[in-house]
């Protein structure tokens, strides 16, 4: 089965993007054909990149750097949580993906993002980023509005119509998925 990942890419005090990802993972664990962990970057407290060698060249000295690493191995896919700033993705998340290369390589990802036009500033630029580190991203992208899928712009109360995106969403990242596993494993 394809194992997935569900990253949280805020590490912000009072974010929101946890209860996000728990609902997508409540939601993702009603099926069977996939696997689904919760990732909190905020737990491997990755410093701002510190590594001395470029990580394409996979030369890993710091035991953090080590510890990401491993973690992102164990998955097939990933589902990326992530919030809008400055019409990007959060800096945590953008450096937890520059700290490590061959980890992402020939995997498969899909977006949910959130902000006040429902993050899809962010989710465009992380398809870019995604490119970059050989991770092919699903057309379907999750949005939530902080408008209307939260209660003061703080409690997350997604509308039901989510649900079936976040479905459509997973059944491109399995079909994918289970495509380049096979690949990676020749
Ligand atoms: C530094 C910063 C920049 C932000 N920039 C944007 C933005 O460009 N567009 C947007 O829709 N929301 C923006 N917001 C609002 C966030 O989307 C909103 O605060 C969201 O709750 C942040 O996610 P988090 O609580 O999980 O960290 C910004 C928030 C922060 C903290």
């Amino acid at each position: 089965m394809v194992r997935i990942g569900i990253i949280i890419g805020s590490t912000r005090p009072g974010r929101v993007g946890e209860s996000v990802a728990r609902w997508v993972s409540e939601v993702a664990g009603r099926r069977s054909d996939a696997e689904f962990e919760l990732v909190d970057i905020k737990e491997y407290e990755l410093p701002l990149l510190d590594e001395p060698v470029p990580p394409a060249m996979g030369q890993y000295s710091k035991e953090h750097t080590k510890k990401w690493a491993a973690k992102i191995t164990s998955f097939d896919a990933f589902i990326f949580v992530t919030p809008e700033y400055n019409h990007s993705v959060p800096g945590s998340l953008k450096n937890a993906i520059d700290f490590i290369y061959a980890e992402w390589n020939n995997k498969v990802a899909g977006i949910v993002s959130y902000g006040s036009a429902g993050g899809v500033r962010a989710a465009e630029h992380l398809r870019q980023i995604l490119g970059e580190v050989q991770i092919a991203d699903v057309r379907a992208n999750v949005t939530f509005s902080l408008f209307t899928d939260f209660e003061n712009f703080s409690v997350f109360k997604p509308a039901k119509n989510h649900e079936k995106t976040v479905d459509t969403m997973i059944n491109q990242i399995v079909f994918w998925g289970t495509e380049l596993k096979n690949i990676r494993s020749k």
